[in-house]
Formats: structure tokens, sequence, C-alpha cells
């Protein structure tokens, strides 16, 4: 089944090999401003509206074939899956925020104390700086502490990976908090738009690739919100990486979070829609017979979830919506959101006649809708 079969999808940047550079330890005064970047980040996510404006994941043009008759009992649907070799109460894991500054240890500890109880991986952010200097460190080995026999994500940027190859200090990041595996996280704009971004892309590939050879545990490739093209996943593959998370366009904009940063200046907020709509990446990475996909951007529900697993994807992951869930007075409603997406999953099983997320996967019982438009349905409402 091909969807989006008349688009054209663009050929992403992709950046050429470079000779190998030598690792830039961070100073103090970079140390500072990068926790001050990432503390930014949190807040600005939570204080503005910093979703696509005119563009969505593109997984409304999609809608399940009801099936009438489902012939078996709601009980028995079974939403678990394997992932990693552990087990998940449902395909889904937290993707990659946060660490590195003061605030970020106890987002981290309620992350974890989430997947602990409801059986989720968790991704943890950026871990740049305990590679380098060792700082704040309890703020990523909180969520091993926390969760010790959940499935536990590292993270890394690609420009860094491109310009390091000290074997050492890339274990050390793995074993901090006991990685299942590594995440690379793939962020030609957000780096394009920071003002202390790194415009170096060259050697990319061929890091993913040396990462891949020297840790003992999987590689993934993300994007953080402007999806990863068939091209791009190909080449990513190639180095052996073993899952994609295409990170696609339609939830959060990370041009819209810099334009906050940024003020008035610079070009973020004419990047703010820039990126391929999640639902786009799914149709055209799972064209790969050997890609092992994850599905984020713009997953807002167990209905989306089911969307991206019935267009090929193993895994689906989210970002925004949990950490706004977290910042909400209420302390249970995380767990009550998590708990509902597993619901509204099983649901959309049983009313497709899928017995587990297998069947789903198989079956595909996705129809057409309307063309994508990409547009929100504009509420004018901030989330
Ligand atoms: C506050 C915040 C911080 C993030 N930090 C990281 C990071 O350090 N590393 C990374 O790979 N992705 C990071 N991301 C990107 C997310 O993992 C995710 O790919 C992106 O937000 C799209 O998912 P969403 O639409 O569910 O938010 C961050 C996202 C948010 C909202």
């Amino acid at each position: 089944m091909h969807f989006y079969s008349e688009f054209t999808i663009f050929n992403l940047l992709i950046p050429v090999y470079s000779n190998e550079r030598k690792p830039q330890a961070l100073s103090a005064g970079q140390d500072m401003k990068v926790s001050k970047r990432k503390k930014e980040h949190v807040e600005i996510a939570l204080k503005k509206d910093v979703r696509f404006r005119n563009k969505t994941s593109g997984f409304e043009a999609f809608d399940f074939i009801h099936c009438a008759v489902p012939e078996m009992r709601f009980e028995d649907v079974d939403t678990g899956v394997e992932f990693l070799g552990k087990s998940l109460s449902f395909p889904f894991m937290i993707t990659a925020m946060t660490g590195g500054y003061t605030g970020a240890r106890a987002i981290n500890r309620a992350l974890a104390e989430v997947c602990r109880e409801e059986h989720l991986a968790l991704g943890i952010g950026s871990q740049r700086q305990i590679m380098e200097n060792g700082d704040h460190l309890d703020t990523f080995r909180i969520a091993r502490e926390t969760a010790p026999g959940a499935v536990i994500i590292g993270n890394i940027g690609a420009a860094q990976l491109a310009q390091s190859r000290d074997r050492e200090a890339f274990q050390r990041m793995a074993d901090l908090i006991g990685a299942d595996a590594v995440a690379v996280h793939l962020n030609p704009l957000q780096e394009l738009l920071q003002r202390e971004g790194n415009r170096d892309f060259r050697g990319v590939l061929k890091g993913i690739g040396w990462l891949v050879k020297i840790l003992k545990i999987p590689v993934i490739a993300k994007e953080i919100g402007c999806g990863i093209s068939e091209k791009a996943a190909r080449l990513l593959l190639d180095e052996g990486v073993v899952y994609i998370d295409v990170a696609g366009a339609g939830g959060t904009s990370w041009a819209a979070i810099e334009s906050f940063r940024n003020g008035k200046s610079g070009h973020a907020a004419a990047f703010r829609d820039w990126g391929i709509p999640t639902a786009v990446c799914l149709e055209t990475v799972s064209r790969i017979p050997q890609a092992r996909i994850i599905a984020s951007g713009g997953i807002e529900n167990g209905i989306t979830i089911a969307k991206a697993l019935a267009m090929g994807a193993e895994l689906t992951g989210a970002a925004f919506p949990i950490l706004k869930a977290h910042a909400d007075a209420d302390p249970g409603k995380l767990a009550g959101l998590v708990g509902d997406w597993r619901e509204q999953l099983k649901m959309v099983l049983f009313l497709t006649g899928c017995r587990n997320t297998d069947e789903l996967r198989r079956s595909r019982p996705l129809m057409r809708i309307h063309p994508p438009d990409c547009r929100p349905e504009s509420s004018g409402e901030p989330r």
C-alpha cells in the first residue's frame, strides 16, 4: 500500500564525509551557555505556542477501515510489544528531551517513574556535557536510578559525533545511564538557527558508522521534527543504524522554539513550517524493506499511534505532549495521558479486528479519506 504516492520527497541535504577532527571540550563559559539553552528550550516549549503553524503530521488524511465484526473479546486484545529485549505495555517511548541543567533532574525522574510504572521506553536529552566534562551527571543518571528495568536510550548530536572519535567518552556516555541504545540526533535546521549552532555537518554519516562499530548496543538515528526522507534513511541504514526515528513535521517546531530564543532576529520564523510531515516520512521510509521505524513528531493520541503502526512503524514516540502533561499541576496527569493512549490503541485494534499490533502492522487497515493538505484546523488556540 503506498500512501502519498504523488509526493515527490525533497532530497534532504546530506552532509558529506570529511577528515576526522579533534574533539572540542566545552569551556566553563560554554558549558553554562549549554545549560542555559537547555533550560530555555523546556521553558519556551511550555510557555509559548511552538507548534507548526501551516503544516500537520499528515495523519488526518487517513482513517481506519472499521470492522463491524471483530469476533473477539476486548479483554483479549494485547497492546504489548518487545523493544530492545524488554517488554513494553504498548509500542511507545518518551523521546529525548532533557538533562544538563539543575531543573532537568526532576523532569527526568518524573519521566522515568512513568516509564517504570507504565512499562514504556525513555529517551534522555543530549548528553554532550557529560561526555566532555562530567557536569550535571546526576540529571541524566537519575533516569536509570529511577527505572532500573526500563528501556533507556542515550542521546548525542550528529554534529558533535562528526567531530569526535573519543571512543571512551561515547562508551562512558552509554554506560552512565545503562543505555539500551543510543540515539544520534540529526538537527541541521536547529543548528543553522541557533546563534551558537554548529554549521559543519561534514563527516556525520561516517561518525555514525564509527559509533555503530564501537558501541555494543544499537544506534538509533533521529531527527527532531523535520523528518527523515527515504534517501536519508537509506544512507543511515548503510552505516548500520538499527532504528530510524523519523521525528517528522507536525508536532513541535524547533524553528518556532529558536525564534522565541532569538527574538525577531534571524530566520527562525521563516522556517517554522520546514520539514517532512511524519505520515509522509512513514510512507516513504517504510518502502525500505530492512528499515525498522520509530514514528514520532506530532503523535498526539492512541489513534495517531495506531495509524503510525499501520503505516509501518514498530514503535511510536512523543516529546512535547509528555512534557506538557508532566508540567500540569495534577501529578497524575502524565500517567493518565499514557494510560489513555494505550486504551485508545487497544480500542483501535478491536475496532479493526486485530488482536495485537503485529496484526495491525500486517493488515494495514487504513483508507485515505482526503488528500493531505497539511494544514492544521485553525482553532487559533495555543496548545
Ligand atoms: C523541550 C524539548 C527538548 C528536546 N531536546 C532534545 C534532545 O536533547 N535531543 C533530541 O534528540 N531531541 C530533543 N527533542 C526533540 C524530541 O525528541 C522530538 O524529536 C521532537 O520534539 C518531536 O516530537 P513531538 O512533536 O512529540 O514534540 C526535544 C524536544 C523538546 C520539546
